[in-house]
């Protein structure tokens, strides 16, 4: 290890877990997945390169990762009758309540790899996960429109086959357009993991009672939903839309400076991060190679560059170390991709799977698999006598 840690018993006793994963820095605005930089990661491998990394401890050889694509490819289909599954939705459910009823649901439907103690089960709910979680989250879309499921097309990358299965019908093949594709590919590679944040925990949480996976997924996507963390990029262009014309922006500046306005900028500020966010600086490139790319003339854009350039030379933002955040860029790419906002939390727990699964599977080391028990800080009554209510 290039950095050893002396641990000192005192933060082992308050540490929540021992990770090997990702390491991150808020000040230093520092992240590393098993000890790559993701900058390098984001401009260098694939999003599947980074899944077979976080799962696995080390990138893939080049045999390594072609066996692992047809590993991936060979899991793509989900049961036929989860098809059946979505028509118990309405179809304007949002995504994201789709989601946690059908990752939860497919325990019920892959019970043939729930013995987490079977080395052999836990792999292959890793990869059944990783690998299915792209045609769900498609499957979400098109029955929110009424269109027919699209099966993956395992000639595609894992990026391409998404954008297929999101944008193709029976009638009209999707061609996949290379800029999107990686575009699409960094933005999972840039939500993958990320240390211990609140929908991590969550699975964390959950998986040291000894649930099954699936349960344990589905409780990651639950907790990711909410509008503080990964609701956080659809809250953004819903913001976005709101303050509508460039004019707008310095009443919104005031109102997120007003202590007593509940109001925050969406897709600013980072628990941990008290530096750029680096995936932001990642995800920022992208965006303007993406809007390029489609010469793309959307007011929302002009809106947000013009918010992120106020954001970053206002005092205030400087000295509360209010950045943009990865989901301030994630929003745009993708409303500029074609994707609709709703679906924009169900993208970040499809990336974000990977993350969850490799956190999983690192519970069952020796010695790591203890039932989660926080403590609390108890500020209630002390003892009272109880007198029985006269009742009548
Ligand atoms: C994600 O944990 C993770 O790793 C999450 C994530 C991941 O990959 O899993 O990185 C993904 O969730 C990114 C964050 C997405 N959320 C948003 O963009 C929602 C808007 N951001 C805020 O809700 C907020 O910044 C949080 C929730 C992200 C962090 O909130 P904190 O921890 O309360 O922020 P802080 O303590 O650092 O706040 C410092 C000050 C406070 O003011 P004071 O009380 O000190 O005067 O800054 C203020 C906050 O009120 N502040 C904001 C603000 N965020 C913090 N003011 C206006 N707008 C904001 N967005």
């Amino acid at each position: 290890k290039n950095k050893l840690f002396t641990f000192d018993p005192g933060f082992m006793s308050t540490a929540s877990c021992v990770s090997e994963i990702t390491y991150i820095d808020g000040d230093e605005g520092i992240l590393l997945h098993r000890g790559y930089p993701i900058a390098d990661l984001a401009q260098n491998a694939d999003y599947l390169e980074v899944a077979h990394l976080l799962l696995f401890g080390e990138r893939p050889t080049q045999q390594e990762y072609k066996e692992f694509i047809q590993l991936v490819r060979k899991h793509t289909l989900v049961h036929e009758q989860i098809s059946r599954f979505f028509h118990g939705f309405r179809r304007d459910s949002h995504p994201m309540a789709i989601m946690c009823g059908v990752s939860g649901a497919l325990a019920a439907f892959y019970h043939d790899s729930l013995d987490i103690n079977n080395i052999q089960h836990r792999e292959l709910t890793a990869i059944r996960l990783l690998a299915k979680m792209p045609t769900l989250a498609a499957m979400c879309y098109k029955y929110s429109i009424g269109q027919p499921f699209m099966f993956p097309l395992n000639k595609l990358s894992y990026s391409g086959n998404f954008l297929h299965m999101m944008f193709a019908t029976p009638c009209e093949p999707y061609e996949v357009n290379p800029v999107l594709e990686r575009a699409m590919d960094r933005i999972f590679i840039l939500h993958a993991d990320h240390e211990q944040n609140a929908s991590t925990s969550t699975v964390r949480t959950a998986a040291s009672s000894g649930a099954n996976p699936f349960a344990c997924i589905a409780a990651g996507i639950a907790s990711l939903w909410g509008p503080a963390h990964g609701g956080a990029n659809e809250a953004c262009i819903n913001m976005l839309e709101e303050i509508g014309t460039v004019d707008r922006i310095p009443e919104y500046i005031a109102r997120a400076k007003d202590k007593n306005d509940p109001f925050r900028l969406m897709g600013f500020g980072h628990r941990v991060y008290k530096n750029y966010d680096p995936r932001a600086k990642v995800m920022r490139k992208t965006c303007h190679e993406v809007l390029k790319e489609l010469n793309i003339d959307n007011p929302l854009f002009d809106v947000a560059m013009e918010l992120e350039r106020i954001a970053l030379s206002d005092p205030y933002f400087i000295e509360h170390k209010l950045y943009p955040n990865v989901d301030f860029y994630s929003g745009i790419i993708l409303k500029a991709i074609g994707i609709p906002k709703s679906m924009f939390t169900v993208i970040f727990a499809m990336a974000r799977t990977v993350g969850w699964i490799a956190h999983w599977k690192e519970m069952f080391k020796p010695g790591n698999m203890k039932i989660v028990r926080p403590r609390q800080l108890y500020t209630g009554h002390t003892e009272r006598p109880f007198e029985p209510m006269d009742k009548d």
